[in-house]
């Protein structure tokens, strides 16, 4: 059996990854290993708000959830909000949910968690409040206490913050357009097999060019017909905030094939059916009401939003919630500016529940194209990886955005001098790995 062991090269503690046999490699600085989880958290950010649930699911019937690789147990307490506590009971282990049993009796008085196995009972805070296997005196249960989580409920969806330091207004961490009145939002979730980060990182990069190049869901933008550049040439960070990035491909506009002399091939082989002026045919993606007009590209925003267009009639954004390492609940946001008017809202409602779930072909970050190419089992992040010009974002994301979090700055335990100059250094690595394309 080989043992993996360390030869003594590595320039820095990231550069080593180990290849699919076991036995370590030299990555040389310039072709990066740099892995997926360099300074991002595997379990993900926790000083942040998260999309849990879908409030409407929350019923008087205690339903548990994994979430950040912790089991948190949601049940409406006595004002009928939505309370959210540590799934584990603190008397002696049991799932207050029930875990994989049915949770028999857990809903047995309304405004409570009743744990299944001795009775114990706790409010929204998490306090005990009884114990009923130890009867109305019993001392132990003015002690207990489970573990509590923040909750706030906006627009149908019941946001966690899991994290160890007070939270922050939800404002903070939602884009402003969720707040937008003339804003009609739709949600849905489905549980993603792989890590949060893995997908999220792949959000703005240039499989655009290739998995998303064909396919029926550029009918509505317009894109099957237009006439398109091929390539990107790289990636551009066009702008940079406290919490997010903007990123948008570098492309040689008129370029729509390219001649590959190692193929003796120009790719892509066919576009016959591409003409210009083809977008502009199409009525339903003017850009009339549109949203981030000015904003110069696809959106990477921390804790784990992204969303892959700039501007657009509609905003299609996705929120990733991790579960555990391997394992993400995806929530999908749908926005759009219907100004509360009737027809144009059941417009977008027939549009949404045709398209985007029936159909399910939202733009850039889908489950018929990305999901299959990205699932456990499809893609190893911890092989060893060298990423171009085009990786930008990447980088970006992996090493620089993991400084700007609220994890670094409350929890991470460095000062934010040392935090600015791990920064810079980031930034000269950053340089040092972009290859230059010609
Ligand atoms: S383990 Fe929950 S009441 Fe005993
Ligand atoms: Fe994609």
């Amino acid at each position: 059996m080989t043992t993996s062991q360390s030869n003594g090269h590595q320039t820095n503690g990231t550069n080593g990854a180990q290849n699919g046999n076991g036995s370590s490699r030299y990555i040389p600085r310039g072709a990066s290993g740099i892995g997926v989880h360099d300074y991002v958290p595997e379990l993900g950010y926790r000083e942040y708000w998260y999309p849990a649930v879908e409030d409407k699911l929350i019923k008087r019937k205690p339903v548990a959830l994994k979430l950040l690789g912790e089991q948190v147990a949601f049940f409406r307490d006595t004002n009928n909000e939505v309370a959210a506590v540590s799934d584990i009971c603190p008397h002696r282990g049991a799932f207050l949910s029930g875990g994989i049993g049915k949770g028999m009796g857990n809903d047995e008085f309304k405004g409570f968690i009743t744990c299944p196995y001795h009775g114990y009972t706790f409010d929204g805070t998490g306090r005990c409040v009884a114990a009923l296997s130890d009867g109305p005196e019993s001392k132990l249960a003015p002690k207990l206490r489970v573990r509590n989580y923040p909750t706030r409920t906006h627009r149908g969806v019941v946001y966690i913050w899991m994290g160890i330091t007070e939270p922050v207004p939800l404002e903070e961490d939602l884009p402003e357009e969720f707040f937008y009145d003339d804003v009609e939002v739709q949600t849905y979730v489905k549980i993603w097999p792989m890590n949060w980060s893995l997908t999220m990182e792949n959000s703005r990069d240039s499989h655009n060019s290739k998995i998303h190049r064909g396919g029926i869901r550029r009918l509505w933008s317009g894109q099957l017909f237009n006439r398109l550049p091929a390539f990107w040439e790289g990636t551009d960070i066009t702008e940079e905030g406290d919490n997010y990035i903007c990123i948008a491909p570098r492309v040689k506009q008129g370029v729509e094939q390219g001649y590959f002399p190692g193929l003796k091939e120009r790719w892509p082989q066919h576009d016959w059916w591409r003409f210009r002026g083809a977008r502009r045919l199409n009525p339903l993606i003017q850009q009339k009401n549109a949203f981030n007009n000015s904003r110069p590209g696809g959106l990477y925003r921390l804790p784990s939003i992204a969303c892959p267009s700039a501007r657009g009639q509609s905003q299609h954004l996705r929120y990733f919630t991790p579960i555990d390492e391997h394992s993400t609940r995806m929530f999908t946001f749908a926005l759009k500016r219907v100004r509360n008017r009737l027809l144009p809202k059941l417009w977008w409602k027939f549009f949404y529940h045709t398209w985007y779930v029936y159909f399910n072909a939202p733009q850039t970050t889908n489950e018929r194209e990305d999901m299959p190419v990205q699932a456990v089992g499809a893609l190893d992040p911890h092989s060893a990886q060298k990423l171009g010009a085009t990786d930008a974002a990447i980088i970006f994301w992996r090493r620089r955005m993991p400084w700007k979090s609220r994890d670094a700055q409350r929890i991470w335990g460095r000062s934010r001098t040392e935090a600015a100059e791990e920064m810079i250094e980031i930034e000269e690595e950053r340089e040092a790995v972009e290859i230059p394309l010609n």
